[in-house]
């Protein structure tokens, strides 16, 4: 795909399709997130995907909950209760995403770190851009983190691999929404 199209393409996919994904599909965006660039080349970042049905109905588990915690930010932010539901519907479900893709900022010295999180950020952005190169989807989240299940997040699929920082939903998209408007006067040339 032509990299224009890929950066002006790429949606945040909330329902995915049947359809699994391979392994090697999922190992080739690991390796294009770990091409990211990162201060000092610290490369702060541990993946962890989340492919097998016992694994990743643990996760979904603890969706139900960071729904409920997280609910009072989406009310304040979309006031409007249909937005609310779809999002929360998202969370709860996963949109059917066959793969969940967990984000950890690998030491935990580093979490105050800026540098280091936007490392973090930098592959995950490679990552979504390679996926969707590949005809994949995905969603990043925070929302998990931000309901503080991070440490039990950590606990069960990657002890000692430092905090959890967000997940990432991963399939074949079965629904691809519209771009929403960038809002005007977020850059200047100085
Ligand atoms: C750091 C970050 C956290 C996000 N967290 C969530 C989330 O918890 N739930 C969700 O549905 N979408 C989440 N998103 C997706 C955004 O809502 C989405 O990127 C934004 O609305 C722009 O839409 P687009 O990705 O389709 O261009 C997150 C995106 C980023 C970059």
């Amino acid at each position: 795909m032509e990299f224009n199209d890929v950066l002006y393409g790429r949606r945040s996919i909330r329902k995915y399709d049947d359809k699994l994904v391979s392994e090697e599909l999922v190992r080739e965006v690991l390796q294009a997130a770990v091409m990211a660039p990162s201060g000092t080349n610290q490369q702060p970042w541990y993946f962890c995907a989340v492919m097998s049905k016992e694994k990743r109905s643990d996760y979904l588990g603890y969706m139900e909950e960071t729904y409920i915690k997280f609910r009072p930010k989406l009310e304040q932010v979309f006031n409007n209760p249909e937005a609310v539901k779809v999002a929360g519907s998202f969370i709860t479900s996963l949109g059917n995403a066959p793969v969940i893709i967990l984000a950890f900022l690998l030491k935990e010295e580093l979490n105050e770190d800026i540098t280091s999180i936007l490392g973090v950020a930098a592959a995950v952005e490679n990552l979504v851009l390679a996926a969707y190169d590949k005809g994949l989807g995905t969603c990043v989240m925070t929302a998990p983190s931000e309901a503080g299940l991070s440490d039990r997040i950590k606990e069960n699929f990657a002890p000692a691999k430092g905090n959890f920082l967000c997940a990432i939903t991963l399939g074949y998209p079965a629904q691809v929404p519209k771009a929403n408007r960038r809002k005007e006067g977020r850059f200047d040339i100085v």
